[in-house]
């Protein structure tokens, strides 16, 4: 008793002490103060601490400290404004002491950029180097008229500041009225925005969830290895979130940070708690989406341009057991005249799972350089894995090279790292040691020139993933290596006194990946640099495909991924399962990614893991047809799922990839325009959410189940087990049906309950749009050759417009290109579809030339057509449905044509 009395007295000589100064933060993390059970009064009244009940959270919690940062300086300068902060009073903070004097910079750096970094005055902390993740370019004077404000305190007043729009007053981001400020320590840095309550905000992956984010949840940034459980933290990790206002006023937020974080969405504020690094933030104005990513990829790089071949339709599967099995598969979908650009294959090609060899047993040299031929001699391209887990295993040449060039990520004492992958006891390439990348190019040029003439590289388990958590126990360190490492670390970066929501919990940061005191070169820690390994990976993968490919451009297929990645590699979204809801999720998963500059992103179709289904596969088929990256892949020991499999959903794969390989031309002009500078031609992604391009029509701020590609097609797929019909919303304008010409509305802003059989999904082409493509072909060699098309969709006043970009499809420095320009106008029953070319270098391209013109929604009832004034033949117009056919007309797409009716 008298001990318990004593307890109790101590508790609330503690409290008082530990209270003075704080206040209660009910948003802010919560240090348990309380016991199952405790009642309000004894927690507030005896304990001193705060009450509010919350589930799934301690009810009765300590106080925490109030914003201690002051503005002690305010200096002006040429693009902005320079800003000191100092703590006042004690610097002591839950999660260790607060840093102080800051040093606050907001730099003006265009229009519709605002730039606002908080760092350490005194030391410099760890950020991310400019040549991994860049970071645009500053003007040498302000800019003239810029988007929004910025407003900050006062000399001598507590620290905020605010940003808003300048057209309209509304405020973006603010930090001043939460009750979670600025806090700023070595290990915890947390700042929090108000935010109206009615936005709608995107991004901040990578997760699975709907697109538009839902609020009571965390969004933690970790780049991790799990087979895609909702929620959670997964691959790669993207700091940037949009925020799209009711007006249908949108802007960006990147914080440019490669530590772990945890991003707090509630019901009106938004808050980050970061473990490392400095507060770097950029806004980006917009003010419409698209114009939000453009800004945000003039800071992170604008995305590369894939080879023309990667549009194609891909095979996968983890588990073809031999290189006769890979040649069967080829064989069956020329067989059943399925479309397939590229053969892929996962591990099992490997001699023991070692990089850069060749199971001479299943994937023999002899054969697979006759399989490899083969694809080649027939247009087709084969693409193949490589893990960055190097075998620990002396006498192979991965292994030794890197060794004797000491390019391997070290542990704490300076000593090889090991974790375990595939292979066994593996270590792992430093992409920070300028040494890797000649490693990583002599590895790859000796296999590429030695063994396998791939086409591509898929960079898989580059979180990177480990099945021990840190190093394994036990590892023996098989090489001493010379130590490099400065032992003065002030922390424990395994055990950051912040837990972040790893996978839910607060399981250690290590799980399943290298220790936090992993050293990379330079003495970067893998606690700052974790999230960054599938980003360095990718930039290395890249310039070494260029160069041993002699100036072809790389494909990359990377499962992590940073800001910046989009400039290498495309993504595809891991292992995700054989369900309908992950047939879902994989639409927002890839609206997403064009928002963080990847537009070359796609799921698993059919499912990774679990028995697919016929009906499944049917439906993911059709609508994996619109990925912007298109492949088939699923884990061994499942049943296989190849589109041929079952010939219902080899009869949909004939017409959907039929479709889609006919509508490559319009894919490919968008990642070209995607890949130019902003300035020379505004547009970034490739797929885009609805409200990209209806951004004031409310209805369409959630929709994540349907989709655009460009501005032109609208997708809506059926999601649902044994449906046959989809609710498709049709914002604002005319919508033509791609399959039979039809008009579906007219005047937009209506649900349509469509009927959609097991062999059908709706795609609509918006009146105003004019979309270039091709025949089809069964590889995108073959569709090239074939003679080009226009389809011409008249909107309500009888116009439209498109684009079309065409270059040699592969090489780095294209010097030959033609970007045009097509307009059409019609009245009445005549009208007018002109060409002009907006751009073009070398000499003219040799190209087929245009063959067929269709033009939607003619009014009136024309009877002839002519091109250049010579008269088109081949003319059809169907009465019933609008529809002007012009074939055979044989135009030289490289000059300037006319083509009229009447
Ligand atoms: C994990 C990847 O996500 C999956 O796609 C691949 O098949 C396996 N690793 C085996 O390499």
């Amino acid at each position: 008793m008298v001990e318990m009395l004593f307890g109790v007295l101590l508790l609330v000589m503690l409290c008082g002490d530990l209270t003075a100064g704080q206040t209660c933060q009910a948003n802010a993390p919560r240090r348990d103060c309380g016991y199952y059970g405790i009642q309000e009064p004894e927690c507030v009244q005896t304990r001193g601490c705060c009450w509010t009940p919350t589930e799934g959270q301690p009810w009765c919690y300590y106080k925490t400290s109030l914003s201690v940062y002051h503005v002690d300086a305010v200096m002006p300068n040429k693009l902005g404004t320079k800003i000191t902060l100092k703590v006042n009073g004690s610097t002591s903070s839950q999660f260790g002491d607060l840093i102080s004097p800051l040093t606050m910079d907001i730099t003006m750096e265009s229009d519709e950029r605002l730039h606002v970094k908080i760092y350490d005055s005194n030391k410099q902390r760890w950020e991310i180097p400019t040549d991994v993740s860049p970071i645009g370019s500053v003007p040498s004077s302000p800019p003239a008229n810029p988007l929004y404000k910025i407003t900050t305190a006062n000399k001598g007043e507590p620290f905020y500041f605010a940003v808003t729009r300048a057209s309209d007053g509304e405020v973006l981001f603010n930090t001043s009225h939460s009750d979670q400020p600025l806090q700023f320590a070595d290990q915890y840095l947390t700042l929090s925005t108000t935010l109206p309550g009615t936005e709608s905000i995107y991004g901040l992956g990578e997760h699975k969830v709907p697109l538009q984010l839902k609020r009571g949840q965390t969004f933690t940034l970790w780049d991790f290895d799990t087979p895609t459980p909702p929620n959670v933290n997964l691959y790669g990790s993207h700091p940037f979130y949009m925020d799209l206002r009711q007006s249908g006023k949108a802007h960006g937020v990147y914080l440019r940070n490669s530590n772990g974080m945890d991003v707090i969405y509630g019901d009106n504020f938004l808050t980050y708690r970061v473990i490392g690094g400095v507060l770097d933030f950029y806004f980006f104005l917009g003010p419409t989406p698209e114009g939000v990513v453009q800004q945000y990829q003039e800071v992170i790089g604008r995305p590369y341009l894939p080879p023309y071949w990667a549009l194609g339709f891909h095979q996968c599967r983890y588990g073809y057991p031999n290189v006769e099995a890979l040649s069967d598969v080829v064989t069956k979908y020329a067989a059943n005249k399925i479309p397939l650009d590229t053969m892929w294959t996962d591990i099992e090609y490997m001699d023991g799972y070692r990089d850069f060899t060749l199971d001479p047993n299943n994937f023999p040299l002899s054969k697979m350089t006759e399989f490899v031929e083969g694809l080649h001699n027939r247009s087709l391209q084969y693409v193949v894995i490589v893990d960055p887990g190097i075998k620990v295993d002396r006498g192979y040449k991965a292994y030794d090279d890197g060794i004797s060039k000491g390019v391997f990520v070290k542990d704490k004492n300076g000593n090889l790292f090991t974790g375990k992958v595939w292979p066994g006891v593996t270590t792992f390439p430093d992409f920070f040691n300028p040494m890797t990348a000649d490693y990583w190019k002599d590895q790859t040029s000796t296999f590429y020139n030695t063994l396998l003439k791939f086409d591509g590289l898929w960079i898989d388990m580059n979180e990177i993933s480990n099945f021990c958590n840190g190093e394994c126990s036990g590892s023996s360190h098989p090489e001493e290596m010379r130590r490099s490492v400065d032992d003065g670390l002030k922390f424990d970066p395994n055990n950051p006194p912040y837990h972040i929501n790893n996978q839910g919990s607060s399981i250690g940061l290590n799980t399943k990946t290298l220790d936090m005191d992993a050293m990379h070169h330079g003495g970067v820690l893998e606690y700052n640099s974790h999230n960054l390994y599938g980003l360095m990976e990718s930039i290395a993968t890249c310039s070494v495909l260029e160069s041993v490919r002699e100036g072809k451009r790389c494909f990359v297929i990377s499962r992590s991924t940073f800001p910046g990645s989009g400039a290498h590699t495309g993504h595809w979204t891991g292992d995700n399962h054989a369900s309908y809801d992950d047939l879902y999720y994989s639409i927002p998963e890839m609206l997403s990614f064009q928002m963080y500059g990847i537009p070359l992103v796609g799921s698993d179709i059919c499912g990774f893991s679990g028995d697919t289904t016929e009906e499944l596969c049917s439906r993911w088929m059709e609508l994996g047809a619109f990925y912007p990256f298109s492949r088939n892949h699923n884990i061994k020991g499942t049943k296989p799922q190849e589109p041929y499999e079952w010939s219902s959903v080899a009869a949909i794969s004939r017409k959907m990839l039929g479709l889609r390989y006919s509508i490559l031309p319009y894919y490919y002009t968008l990642f070209y325009k995607a890949s130019r500078p902003v300035t020379t031609i505004p547009s970034a992604t490739v797929t885009r959410p609805l409200f990209f391009e209806f951004p004031t029509d409310r209805n369409t701020h959630s929709i994540d189940r349907q989709f655009m590609v460009g501005s032109g097609l609208l997708v809506s797929p059926v999601l649902e087990q044994g449906s046959t019909s989809v609710e498709a919303y049709f914002p604002a304008g005319k919508w033509y049906d791609v399959f039979t010409d039809q008009v579906v509305t007219t005047s937009g802003g209506t649900s349509l309950t469509l009927h959609t059989p097991i062999d059908h999904i709706q795609v609509h082409v918006r009146g105003g749009s004019i979309i270039p493509g091709k025949g089809t072909g069964l590889t995108t060699y073959d569709s090239r050759n074939t003679d080009s098309t226009l389809v011409v969709a008249l909107d309500s006043t009888g116009k439209a417009s498109g684009d079309l970009y065409i270059d040699d499809g592969e090489t780095v420095s294209t010097s030959q290109w033609m970007f045009l320009l097509f307009n059409a106008t019609s009245s009445g029953s005549s009208g007018q579809v002109i060409s002009g070319i907006a751009g073009q270098a070398g000499d003219p391209l040799k190209i087929p030339p245009l063959g067929v013109v269709k033009v939607l929604g003619v009014g009136g009832s024309p009877s002839k057509a002519s091109i250049n004034g010579a008269a088109i033949s081949g003319f059809q117009f169907n009465t019933t449905n609008n529809v002007l056919l012009l074939t055979g007309i044989n135009a030289d797409l490289t000059s300037s044509f006319k083509i009229t009716w009447e």
